[in-house]
C-alpha cells in the first residue's frame, strides 16, 4: 500500500523529471516516475524526435529504465503534465505488463498537485496481459 509520503515523493520525482523533457515539437512536457516492488524510484520524461513517430512517452521511458535495470514488478506510477493529462493507450498497455491491474496511477499537474488517482484496471478495463499467453 502506498502512503501519503510515497505518493508525494513519486509526484515530486515526476515533476522534476518533466523539467528535462525533450519536447521541441509538441511543447507538451511530460514527467513520470515509477515505484518498484522493492521501493526504488525511476523517473523519465518524453523524448521527441524530428521523425515524430520515433518519439517516446515519459511513462514508457520511466518504465523501461526500471525494467532495464532488472525491476520487472512496479507498484505505482506518477505522471505530471501542464494540465493533468491522462496517460496514452500505449503507455497503459505497458503499465499492464509490469504493474498489473492493481498498479496505482497518480495524475498531477505542473504544480505537483495530485488531481486524480486510479488503478490501472480503471484506466484499461478488460485488459490483455501476460497470463493470457501459454507459458
Ligand atoms: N506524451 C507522453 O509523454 N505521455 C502520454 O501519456 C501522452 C503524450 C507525450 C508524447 C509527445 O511527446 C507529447 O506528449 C505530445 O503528445
Amino acid at each position: 500500500m502506498l502512503n501519503k509520503q510515497d505518493k508525494e515523493n513519486l509526484v515530486r520525482r515526476a515533476k522534476e523529471a518533466r523539467e528535462l523533457a525533450y519536447a521541441p515539437y509538441s511543447h507538451y512536457k511530460v514527467g513520470a516516475a515509477v515505484l518498484t516492488a522493492d521501493g526504488q524510484v525511476y523517473s523519465g520524461n518524453n523524448v521527441e524526435n524530428a521523425a515524430y513517430p520515433s518519439s517516446l512517452c515519459a511513462e514508457r521511458v520511466a518504465i523501461f529504465k526500471a525494467v532495464s535495470e532488472g525491476h520487472r514488478v512496479l507498484q505505482a506510477i506518477a505522471v505530471v503534465t501542464a494540465n493533468g493529462g491522462s496517460p496514452c493507450g500505449g503507455c497503459r498497455q505497458v503499465m499492464r505488463e509490469f504493474g498489473g491491474k492493481q498498479m496505482v496511477v497518480l495524475i498531477a499537474d505542473e504544480s505537483g498537485m495530485l488531481m486524480e488517482e486510479y488503478t490501472l484496471d480503471q484506466l484499461l478495463p478488460r485488459s490483455f496481459g501476460p497470463e493470457e499467453l501459454p507459458r
